[in-house]
């Protein structure tokens, strides 16, 4: 497909109207997180003409900066992380132009803000309508949020919503206040708080498998299915953000947020519609039918692990600790393995266990759908030697793919059993790159679906079951394991699944 033209697919699952004219109002213009992801998501939807012609970003930050020197600066990230390189130059020099900088360091920089807003409403046709992003460390949000209120960003004339990035809250009562402060100025319909896994393409492409086919859901529970794995494994360490990660840790970093983002979406019952409240009501169900994992079932049905210094594809890496940002005393967790439970009609009995960590050998994120055995063998065991259990595995990231593993007949006499694969790679089959989760995001956020955002119950009911056993592990009394960078995390992990008789899969 040529680059510049417009394929429905890649607007998300929706097939998309354009998103109406508006002005995009970025929380830490000059940030990573607006250089690295947000940026080059814009240019890459711009490319694709899926923004509105009259679409304006202002970026906010502390420092002085000309619009100049700021589309100067993110023309830079932009042709690092785009997926599209190099830049086009026509398409770079049309979006540049909608791209401006205000600075605010104190109080009154806020009414300058609404000035220029109004203006760039006037000038623009923007016509009043106003997307906010805090892309601000986590500590900026509530002076943020209550700025905008007090000094009246919001246009009445047009619709205004906001996105909130992860970390929302460091725990159930944080995650609350938060809420209420956004509530403070803004409807829930109006807060748009992102977990950029449910814009990935293949984690949106689980809802189509399930909903758009008629032969996965009725095996899809627990007298077919023996168990379900997850898996989010990264090879890469904590990098730059020793200081942020050593605070928060795999569980609020990764699990209570993707990891369980993954779970509701395997586990949850069809909706009624495809709509963001019918979705997201569905997986709020979901979560609050986990079993909760009581203190006194820590040492059960969760296991940590901190990496210590090994190799990675060959290459030495310094272990955690060695870092220069963590406390020598840390003990804070790079992995976290879960054995959970959800206590419904569809899933009573079926264990979803759960793991992520970081320097484990590779990076993969998968799904493992594990169906039971036959219920009567008609082969000798030697026959089945090379069968392994029917899987069904949703290959998130890297090489997104489905593939359904089943039992064949080894063409030689006799009958010998192997198990083989039926794949679907999304490469093959669609010749086309997807989108980045940021492109699908931003993209739902202007056109106001929060179909693929979480609600404040999703957030806080996430934290309801994370929190008793970070602070179960807080309290200090429950080893901290070790395992050595580039393998899968430590021993004790293979003893939460090992103990129900079954492994890990190696993905
Ligand atoms: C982020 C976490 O939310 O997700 C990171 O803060 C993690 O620590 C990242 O590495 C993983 O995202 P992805 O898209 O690379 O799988």
């Amino acid at each position: 497909m040529a680059v510049g033209s417009v394929n429905p697919l890649r607007a998300g699952l929706r097939l998309g109207r354009m998103p109406e004219p508006s002005v995009m109002v970025i929380f830490g213009g000059t940030g990573d997180l607006t250089a690295r992801k947000l940026m080059p998501a814009l240019y890459d939807l711009a490319r694709q003409r899926l923004l509105p012609p009259a679409f304006v970003v202002v970026g906010v930050g502390r420092g002085q900066m000309t619009d100049a020197e700021f589309r100067g600066q993110l023309r830079g990230a932009v042709a690092e992380h785009s997926r599209s390189r190099p830049i086009d130059e026509d398409v770079w020099r049309s979006f540049a132009e909608r791209l401006f900088y205000v600075s605010v360091r104190a109080d009154e920089g806020y009414d300058d803000l609404r000035r220029r807003l109004g203006q760039l409403d006037r000038d623009l046709g923007t016509e009043g309508d106003r997307l906010f992003y805090l892309a601000t460390p986590p500590a900026a949000y509530v002076p943020i949020v209550r700025s905008i209120g007090r000094h009246e960003l919001r246009n009445g004339d047009g619709w205004a919503r906001i996105v909130v990035e992860k970390p929302v809250g460091h725990d159930l009562a944080s995650a609350t206040a938060l809420s209420h402060t956004l509530h403070e100025v803004f409807d829930e319909d109006e807060i748009f708080r992102i977990d950029h896994y449910l814009g990935k393409e293949t984690v949106q492409n689980l809802i189509v498998l399930r909903f758009a086919n008629s032969i996965f859901e009725p095996v899809w529970d627990r007298r077919y299915v023996d168990h379900v794995q997850i898996t989010v494994a990264e090879s890469l360490g904590v990098g730059e953000r020793a200081e942020y990660y050593d605070r928060a840790g795999a569980m609020r970093d990764v699990v209570q947020n993707h990891l369980l983002q993954l779970l509701t979406l395997v586990a949850m019952e069809p909706p009624a519609a495809f709509d963001a409240n019918a979705v997201r009501d569905e997986k709020v169900k979901v979560l609050r039918a986990i079993r909760p994992i009581r203190a006194e079932e820590v040492a059960e049905r969760a296991v940590r692990g901190q990496y210590t210094a090994g190799f990675i594809e060959g290459e030495p890496v310094p272990g955690y600790h060695e870092l220069a940002e963590v406390a020598p005393e840390s003990r804070t967790e790079t992995f976290v393995g879960l054995k959970l439970f959800v206590d419904n009609w569809r899933w009573e009995g079926t264990p979803f266990y759960l793991r992520h960590g970081k320097r484990l050998p590779k990076r993969a994120t998968e799904i493992a759908i594990q169906f039971r055995a036959v219920p009567h063998q008609l082969f000798s065991a030697d026959a089945r030697e090379g069968l392994e259990p029917n899987t069904l595995v949703v290959r998130i990231q890297p090489e997104e793919g489905i593939s359904l593993k089943f039992g064949a007949k080894v063409p030689v006499q006799g009958v010998r059993i192997r198990s083989v694969a039926m794949d679907f790679v999304y490469d093959a089959s669609f010749l086309i790159d997807a989108p980045d989760a940021y492109e699908t995001l931003l993209l739902d956020a202007l056109r106001g679906d929060a179909t693929l955002f979480t609600r404040q119950d999703e957030t806080e009911e996430q934290w309801r079951l994370v929190d008793p056993i970070i602070e179960s592990w807080r309290s200090g009394q429950l080893d901290l394991p070790d395992y050595a960078a580039g393998t899968w995390g430590p021993t004790e992990a293979d003893l939460l699944i090992g103990r129900d008789g079954r492994e890990w899969r190696q993905p």
